[in-house]
């Protein structure tokens, strides 16, 4: 059974929340063999699946494409949707019509960027019975703006009112992406909702990677991400292994294929 928001809320203050990001069927299925509560179907995707310089050039055509694979996987845990750069900023009527998409194809939630500047917006779409996560400290839909992926959080105060604006709007779970640990630690003692740390320490009350930086498929791994395995080497060798076995005629060998006589 898919777990819900629910679930998610009463995990703070007791247990760690784990989330990880996932695109499509096949990851998906693996994911849900395993204790992690919770899927971000994330617009990181335009990075490390589609081969964009950022997520700015991500758009709600390919998000759903990815959502729906990963539904299609069924899994138990719950699943968010990121509203990619310009799917939400423009008008309210467009958020709620973008987000109302996600959720129809199979969405639990969805997740934009961005602090008090979006009171509106999360208001709306709790309104309209949407469960909202929050993205503050380093926003990457904003980069161009910061000037880079910087570390975020030396305007501590303003960071601790984003999140507490978001809250009081009512989203239900915030994500806290490379701020100092400090501080992430003040805001997770601040909020009654969970908050969800990426390069923000260990006192955030949940953490979550992208998949491929997990699995050592990305290009390039921030500083806060931990390679738990270096998939990107063992395809590599498969790969180099099946070449030669074609040139020396080892693949197909007798099990793979068949006779007539
Ligand atoms: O798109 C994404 O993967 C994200 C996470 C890094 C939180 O927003």
């Amino acid at each position: 059974m898919r777990k819900t928001i629910k679930d998610f809320l009463k995990k703070k203050g007791k247990e760690k929340i784990v989330m990880i990001t996932a695109y499509d069927y096949p990851t998906a299925k693996i994911i849900s063999e395993t204790d992690i509560d919770s899927i971000l179907v994330g617009d990181s995707l335009g990075m490390v699946v589609l081969g964009y310089s950022s997520t700015l050039p991500v758009k709600m055509s390919e998000i759903t494409h990815h959502l729906k694979a990963v539904v299609r996987a069924n899994p138990p845990q719950l699943i968010i949707a990121d509203m990619p750069f310009m799917s939400y900023e423009i008008s309210i009527e467009k958020a709620l019509y973008n987000a109302g998409k996600l959720i129809k194809l199979g969405a639990d939630a969805v997740k934009i960027e961005g602090g008090a500047e979006m009171v509106n917006t999360v208001k709306a779409l709790v309104k309209a019975g949407i469960p909202v996560m929050g993205h503050i400290g380093l926003t990457p839909q904003r980069y161009l703006q910061i000037g880079g992926y910087k570390v975020m959080g030396k305007d501590e105060e303003k960071l601790i009112n984003d999140a507490l604006e978001l809250e009081n709007a009512g989203a239900f779970s915030i994500v806290i992406e490379n701020t100092y640990a400090d501080v992430a630690r003040k805001i997770t003692e601040k909020l009654s909702i969970p908050t969800i740390g990426i390069g923000s320490g260990p006192y955030c009350d949940g953490q979550i990677l992208v998949i491929h930086d997990l699995l050592g498929l990305s290009e390039n791994i921030p500083y806060f991400a931990k390679r738990y395995v270096d998939l990107k080497g063992i395809i590599r060798d498969a790969l180099r292994k099946y070449v030669d076995d074609v040139k020396n005629m080892a693949f197909p060998s007798k099990d793979h294929y068949k006779l007539k006589e």
